[in-house]
C-alpha cells in the first residue's frame, strides 16, 4: 500500500509529531488513530523472542511469553555459516510475525575487545569481517519475513562497566577498521530497518547525540535508510540527539523529552523539518511492517530442532587425543551439574523464557552406558567433598569421564563485566582430581566467553559448547557420540591467560576507557606479536581431516577497480563426512603503514563426503586490501605486493600466493618544513625530486671525507640519517639559504598535489 507520508505528517499536530519520536511504553511505539497510524511493538532479541506482555523491563527480570532460545551469538558465530544464520534469522522472523512483533532488537555486533565484557555471549566475534558477514545474513533472514531488525549497540560499546555514562576513547582509524565494519557491512548487504545507538559516549559525545556517528557516517558514508532508536534509557539530551540523527527515544521519558522537542520548535532552536524527517523515517518502517503483516504458522517443536541443528553446526572441538567420538559399548561417566541442567543462555535483556530445554543426559543414544555424578555445585564456586568423592569414584569405574564444566550464571551477564577469566576453582580442582584416576577425560565447556584452561595439556578431549541455546544439550551428546561431526571454529582467540589480552592494561577503568591497543584486537595482536595462545582464532577440529591444494589467482596483477578471484581445492582425506571452514587472510607487504600481520577477508564452509574434493572461490576487491587513512578520509591500499593466505585457522596457513596491486591513488602529503626526506622519497609524486636532492646531499657528505671519518659514519648510516632528515635541516647541513629552502618546499608541494 502506498502511503503519502509527507501528507500524513502535515496533518499531525506538533505534539503528535514529538510524541511519535518516543515509545508509548516499554515495547510499543505510539499510534494516531485519526490518521490511521497503527501501534507496533518491538521486542528483544537477539537469539529468540522475549515478548513481554505487561510489566515490561529491559533487564530480563519479568516474564515473557514462551519462545525458543536459539544459540546465542557467541556460539552461532562459530558456525561461520551465512546460510545457517539466514535460516536462524527467518525462524525468529516467523515467530515475531506470528506474535505481532514488528522489530526484533538484534543482532548485537559489538567487537569482543576483552574476554571480560559481561555481554560477550551476545556478541559475535573479535573480527569485524566475520561479525559483519554473520550479522548481514541474520538480518536478511529476519527481514525476509517482513519483520525488522535493530542492529546494536552502535558503537564502541565493548564493556558493561559504566556502560550508560562512560566514554570510549578511540581513534578514528580504529573505529573505521575494527568497531564500525560489522555495522557498515550490515547496512550495505542487508539494510536493517533500524539501528540502536549505544549508551556510551564516543570520544566525549554520547552516541545518542553524536551527529558524526548517526548522520555523517551511518547515513552519509554508508547509506542507511531506516530509523535510529536509542538503547533503553540512552538519551542524555533529547533535542541535540534529534538534531544529531536519533529518531526514536526508547522507552520514552514520561512525556518530558517530547515537551522539550515541542518547546524547541516553538522557540526556534529546533528546525521543525528535522522533526518531520525523523517522523517520516519512523512511519516508513511502521508501514513496512504493517503493510506486510502476514500471520505465520510456526511450531516451537520445529524451531527447537532448528536450534539444535544450529548448535551442532557451531560447537568447537578444541582437543581430541583419540577419545572422541564415544562408543556406546564404553562405560562413560558424565560429571557436573551442567550435564543435567546446561547453562545455555546469558542473563539480561536477551533472556528467553524457553518452552522446552534439552540436556545432554536427556539426549543419550539408545544403549549408551552412562552414569551421572553431580561433582560440584553448578551455580557457585564451592568445593563439595561429598559430591567430589562420588564423581571421582564414578570416573574411576568408567572407561572415560566427560566433565561438564562452565561458568555459573552469576559469573557473566549483561550489566557487569567479569574480573577474571577463570572457571570456578572448585571445577578446576575436581578436573585435576579426576585426572589422577581417569586418563581418558574429556571436558565440555559452557561459557559465553573464553576461560583459562590450566589442565588443557592433561585432558584428552575438549568440546567448547559455549552457550548452546535451549537444545544445546542434545547437540553436545550428538557430537560426543559421533552422530554429528563437529564443524565449528573459534570466532575469537583463547589467550593462555587474561594478561595476554591487548586491552588488559586499559580495560574498563574510570569514566574514560582508552582503546590504546588501537587496531590490534584479537588475533591481529596475538599473531603480530607472535605470542603463544591456547587456541587461535578460526581454530576447530573435526572427526575427519582435510587437505588444501591447487591455489590459483585469476590474475597476478590487479588494479583498484578489479576483483580478484582466489580458487583452491579442498579434499576430505578421512573416512567420515565433514565440513571445513576455510579462511582467507591478507598480509600487506607494501609497508605503506603499520598493519596487523594478517586480516581475515574471506571464508567459506564446505561440506565434503569422504574422498570428495571441491573447489572454493573467494572474491576480493580493493577494499579487501585497504586500511583506513584519516589523512585521506577514506580507505586506501598502496600499490605493491600483498600475500594471500589460505588457512585452516589464523595460525595454520596452508596455501600462499602473492598479488600485485596497481593503483594511481596516493595518500595526500602535506609538505612543510618538518617533512622528512624519507617521506618524500617514498611518495610516488615527490620521489624523483627527493631522490635527486638526497643524492646531492650524500655526495656532499662523502666528498673529501677522511678514511677515519668514513669508518665512523658509513654510507648506509648517511642514507639512514637522511631518511629522517626534515627539510629545515637542509639549511644547517647543506648551507642552503632560507629562500632556497622555501623554494624547495614550494616545488615539493606542487609535486605532491600532482601539479608537476
Ligand atoms: C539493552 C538492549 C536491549 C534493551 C531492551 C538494554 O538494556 O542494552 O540490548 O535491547 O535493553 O531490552
Amino acid at each position: 500500500m502506498e502511503h503519502d507520508l509527507k501528507k500524513i505528517i502535515s496533518q499531525m499536530t506538533l505534539e503528535e509529531k514529538a510524541g511519535m519520536c518516543s515509545g508509548l511504553d516499554f515495547w510499543h511505539l505510539k499510534h494516531v488513530d485519526r490518521l490511521g497510524i497503527p501501534e507496533v511493538m518491538v521486542s528483544d532479541g537477539p537469539h529468540g523472542l522475549r515478548k513481554q506482555n505487561d510489566k515490561g523491563d529491559h533487564l530480563g527480570m519479568n516474564d515473557s511469553i514462551k519462545a525458543v532460545c536459539f544459540p546465542p551469538a557467541c556460539l552461532a558465530a562459530c558456525s561461520f555459516d551465512r546460510d545457517l544464520m539466514h535460516e536462524m534469522g527467518s525462524a525468529i522472523g516467523r515467530e515475531a510475525q506470528a506474535n505481532d512483533v514488528s522489530v526484533v532488537l538484534g543482532p548485537a555486533v559489538n567487537i569482543k575487545r576483552s574476554p571480560l565484557c559481561g555481554r560477550n555471549f551476545e556478541y559475535y566475534s573479535e573480527d569485524p569481517y566475520l561479525a559483519g558477514e554473520i550479522a548481514a545474513a541474520f538480518i536478511n533472514g529476519v527481514q525476509s519475513e517482513h519483520v525488522g531488525t535493530s542492529i546494536k549497540h552502535f558503537a564502541a560499546n565493548n564493556q558493561e562497566y559504566h556502560r550508560m555514562s562512560g566514554s570510549s576513547e578511540v581513534d578514528e582509524r580504529t573505529l573505521r577498521e575494527i568497531y564500525f565494519p560489522a555495522f557498515e557491512t550490515a547496512v550495505k548487504k542487508a539494510q536493517p530497518y533500524t539501528f540502536m545507538c549505544s549508551y556510551n559516549q564516543i570520544n566525549g559525545t554520547f552516541a545518542s547525540e553524536n551527529k558524526w556517528l548517526l548522520t555523517d557516517v551511518l547515513r552519509g558514508d554508508w547509506g542507511f535508510e531506516g530509523y535510529v532508536m536509542s538503547d533503553w534509557g540512552a538519551v542524555n539530551d533529547r533535542v541535540p540527539g534529534l538534531i544529531a540523527g536519533l529518531d526514536l527515544e526508547m522507552p520514552g521519558s514520561g512525556g518530558f523529552n517530547d515537551a522539550e522537542i515541542v518547546k524547541a520548535v516553538k522557540d526556534g532552536s529546533l528546525d521543525e523539518a528535522i522533526l518531520d524527517q525523523a517522523v517520516e523515517r519512523i512511519l516508513r518502517i511502521i508501514y513496512l511492517y504493517a503493510d506486510n503483516h502476514t500471520p505465520q504458522e510456526f511450531t516451537m517443536e520445529a524451531d527447537h530442532e532448528e536450534a539444535r541443528r544450529i548448535a551442532e553446526e557451531s560447537m568447537v572441538l578444541l582437543k581430541n587425543d583419540g577419545v572422541l567420538p564415544l562408543n556406546p559399548s564404553e562405560k562413560i561417566a558424565f560429571i557436573g551439574g551442567f550435564a543435567k541442567n546446561p547453562r545455555f543462555q546469558g542473563g539480561g535483556s536477551s533472556h528467553i523464557n524457553c518452552f522446552r530445554t534439552a540436556s545432554a543426559l536427556d539426549s543419550l543414544p539408545e544403549h549408551a552406558q552412562v552414569t551421572y555424578a553431580e561433582g560440584f555445585p553448578a551455580d557457585r564456586d564451592a568445593y563439595d567433598e561429598t559430591l567430589a568423592a562420588a564423581a571421582i569414584k564414578a570416573a574411576e569405574n568408567a572407561d572415560k569421564a566427560v566433565i561438564f564444566a562452565g561458568l555459573p550464571d552469576s559469573f557473566e551477564s549483561e550489566g557487569y563485566d567479569r574480573s577474571h577469566m577463570q572457571l570456578p576453582s572448585c571445577q578446576n580442582r575436581l578436573i585435576s582430581e579426576i585426572l589422577k584416576v581417569q586418563p581418558n577425560t574429556i571436558v565440555v565447556l559452557h561459557n559465553g566467553s573464553p576461560v583459562e584452561l590450566p589442565w588443557r595439556h592433561e585432558v584428552k578431549g575438549i568440546l567448547e559448547a559455549y552457550l548452546g541455546g535451549q537444545a544445546g544439550g542434545a547437540a553436545v551428546t550428538r557430537i560426543l557420540f559421533g552422530a554429528v561431526n563437529p564443524s565449528g571454529k573459534l570466532a575469537e582467540t583463547f589467550p593462555e591467560k587474561l594478561s595476554d589480552n591487548p586491552s588488559y592494561l586499559f580495560f574498563g577503568d574510570g569514566d574514560k576507557v582508552e582503546y590504546r591497543e588501537g587496531i590490534y584486537v584479537g588475533y591481529r595482536y596475538y599473531d603480530t606479536k607472535e605470542m603463544p595462545v591456547a587456541y587461535p582464532f578460526g581454530y576447530g577440529l573435526s572427526y575427519t581431516t582435510f587437505a588444501y591444494s591447487n591455489l590459483r589467482l585469476d590474475k597476478e596483477t590487479m588494479t583498484d577497480s578489479d576483483t580478484l578471484h582466489v580458487s583452491f581445492d579442498i579434499t576430505n582425506t578421512g573416512s567420515v563426512a565433514g565440513k571445513e571452514i576455510v579462511q582467507l587472510y591478507i598480509r600487506d607487504l607494501t609497508g605503506s603503514t603499520k598493519r596487523p600481520l594478517k586480516e581475515l577477508k574471506g571464508f567459506e564452509k564446505v561440506s565434503l563426503e569422504p574422498g570428495e574434493t571441491k573447489t572454493v572461490t573467494i572474491e576480493l576487491d580493493y577494499r579487501s586490501f585497504a586500511w583506513y587513512s584519516t589523512n585521506l578520509g577514506d580507505w586506501y591500499a598502496a600499490g605493491g605486493s600483498y600475500e594471500i593466505q589460505v588457512a585452516s585457522s589464523s595460525r595454520d596457513i596452508r596455501l600462499l600466493a602473492k598479488v600485485t596491486l596497481k593503483t594511481a591513488r596516493v595518500l595526500p602529503l602535506h609538505v612543510h618544513k618538518n617533512t622528512t626526506l624519507g617521506e618524500l622519497c617514498r611518495n610516488p609524486r615527490t620521489k624523483e625530486i627527493a631522490e635527486k636532492l638526497a643524492n646531492q646531499i650524500l655526495a656532499g657528505m662523502g666528498a673529501g671525507a677522511s678514511e677515519a671519518a668514513s669508518e665512523a659514519i658509513s654510507d648506509e648510516m648517511n642514507t639512514a640519517m637522511i631518511d629522517s632528515m626534515p627539510l629545515r635541516a637542509l639549511r644547517s647541513f647543506t648551507g642552503m639559504s632560507g629562500e632556497e629552502m622555501d623554494g624547495i618546499i614550494k616545488q615539493f608541494r606542487a609535486a605532491a598535489d600532482g601539479n608537476v
